[in-house]
């Protein structure tokens, strides 16, 4: 049986098509079961449907408080009976009992050099910080907010008169190559949660995740 994903999203899902578009491409060992977004207006649910993969909202706005919201959202991804959770772009901040019910099974994608820069923001804070170097990380999802441990970390260069428009369109690029990677050493049984330590191959990543060494087209 291949792993089984259920991708999370709020909006135009470009993260969703690099995996759709591994999947397809065989680089990807996994089925997506479904994508559910909590906007009913979100791009990426049209992405989901040309591809066929079945759909869901959890609009956060119908609930009257997080507890609720993240209950129902539970249910719904559980309904699906995935192997893997994937917070891909999705713009709510989870509850504990979410997150613990998750557990060793649900990673995300954070825009910065994390542990730099957790929240909003990220591309502009490293400029108004002078960095010379930003990036994404993907890591496992824990209580703590973009804090999880690190799988897989991709740098690009801040370049002079960068704007946050165009070092996150930089990031980006290097967003859909790493994600897509970490859910098949996933899908491959080759990652996993122990404790709070993220392993591939039983081997301690390190901690800021694998570096992931890119090649940038400019
Ligand atoms: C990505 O930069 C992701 O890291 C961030 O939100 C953006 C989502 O983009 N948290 P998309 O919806 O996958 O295009």
């Amino acid at each position: 049986m291949p792993c089984k994903l259920v991708i999370l999203i709020s909006g135009s899902g470009s993260n969703l098509q690099a995996f759709i578009d591994a999947a397809e491409q065989g680089e990807l060992p996994a089925d997506i079961a479904a994508v559910i977004s909590n906007r009913p207006a979100a791009g990426g649910l049209e992405r989901a449907a040309q591809a066929g993969i079945a759909t869901a909202v959890v609009d956060h706005t119908g609930f009257a408080n997080r507890d609720d919201f993240d209950a129902a959202l539970r249910d719904t991804i559980d309904s699906f009976a995935p192997d893997l959770v994937v917070l891909a772009g999705f713009m709510r901040i989870l509850g504990a009992d979410f997150v613990r019910h998750f557990r060793g099974r649900m990673l995300n994608i954070h825009p910065s050099l994390l542990p730099k820069y957790p929240g909003l923001h990220t591309h502009q804070r490293a400029i108004d910080a002078g960095d010379t170097e930003a990036g994404a990380t993907v890591h496992f999802v824990t209580e703590e907010l973009d804090g999880g441990p690190p799988i897989l970390q991709a740098q690009v260069p801040v370049k002079a008169g960068d704007t946050a428009e165009l070092l996150a369109a930089r990031v980006l690029e290097q967003e859909h190559r790493i994600y897509p990677l970490a859910a098949r050493w996933f899908a491959e049984g080759r990652l996993t949660l122990n404790g709070n330590q993220a392993e591939l191959d039983d081997n301690a990543l390190p901690p800021t995740g694998f570096p992931f060494h890119c090649v940038t087209a400019d």
